[in-house]
């Protein structure tokens, strides 16, 4: 196993902490145990020297590689149920009501492999019924990490990772590939946009605000401060009567941050 020294830990984390918000300060051994096959088949001996290559490669590319090393994408169907019971049953009928040009606009940050965003589509494509075609209601799906985008795109996915989606959904949001494999029916896939984006970039780029916005088990990875940061910048492009909803284990500091609390880890821009 190469092992990272202290200088080089230091400055690793930092970059990365810098950079892409992510904490990593404690998880010396995880560093170690997700770079060390990756080091090795990039012909690397010492963590010196990869970080130089890493530091000065102009393209990103190198960047992406160990982002995508880095990152823990863990997500599954169905995760914390409750945050979909509230969107369908408040969100939408709140919006539906509020919302006169017929757009909708919701946005999944840290999508990861894309269950989230396709839970997202899907239920809004079922509450919408008769009315789908007249919504513009396409799910923003965002992640720092190219490869798990790949896969959010391809939309394809084990059958045991279905196992609690209800027959239904299956029926009516799944194509059937082979013994192993489902896919996300073209209609839904089409729903979602994914794009590559970092969280921590300055100011975000959006146009247009946001109704909702999922970032769900995503920032149990960075510090206070950036976290906080990170929530403003929510706030600022939520519109007034939006909605945060963050990870069950997760929540919004009362004390630093405007929104007001509605239900474990739902959180709400007041109107003015
Ligand atoms: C554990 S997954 C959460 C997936 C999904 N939201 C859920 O709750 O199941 C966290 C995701 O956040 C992404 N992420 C971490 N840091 C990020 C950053 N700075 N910008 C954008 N995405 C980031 C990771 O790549 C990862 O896919």
């Amino acid at each position: 196993m190469i092992k990272i020294d202290d200088r080089d830990f230091k400055e690793f984390t930092g970059f990365l902490k810098q950079n892409f918000g992510i904490n990593m300060t404690k998880k010396r051994t995880l560093i170690e145990g997700r770079l060390n096959n990756y080091l090795l088949r990039n012909g690397y001996s010492d963590y010196s020297t990869y970080l130089k290559t890493l530091f000065e490669d102009p393209t990103g590319a190198e960047v992406n590689n160990v982002i995508n090393y880095l990152t823990t994408n863990y997500s599954f169907f169905m995760r914390e149920w409750d945050h979909f019971e509230f969107y369908k049953s408040a969100i939408l009928p709140e919006w539906k009501a509020k919302i006169t040009n017929y757009d909708l606009r919701v946005w999944s940050a840290g999508c990861s492999t894309g269950e989230e965003p396709y839970m997202l589509a899907i239920l809004t494509d079922e509450f919408f019924e008769s009315q789908r075609t007249m919504w513009d209601k396409k799910i923003l799906a965002t992640d720092i990490s190219e490869k798990v985008l790949a896969q959010a795109r391809r939309g394809v996915y084990d059958v045991s990772s279905l196992e609690k989606v209800s027959k239904k959904w299956i029926t009516n949001y799944f194509d059937r590939l082979d013994k192993n494999h489902y896919q996300v029916k073209e209609a839904i896939r089409n729903e979602v946009i994914y794009r590559r984006f970092n969280l921590m970039e300055g100011a975000f780029p959006f146009k247009k605000k946001f109704h909702v916005i999922f970032c769900r088990n995503v920032m149990i990875y960075f510090d206070m401060e950036t976290k906080q940061r990170l929530v403003q910048k929510y706030y600022d492009v939520l519109e007034n009567g939006g909605y945060l909803i963050v990870g069950q284990s997760e929540s919004i500091d009362r004390a630093t941050s405007r929104f007001v609390y509605v239900a474990p880890a739902i959180y709400k821009k007041p109107h003015k």
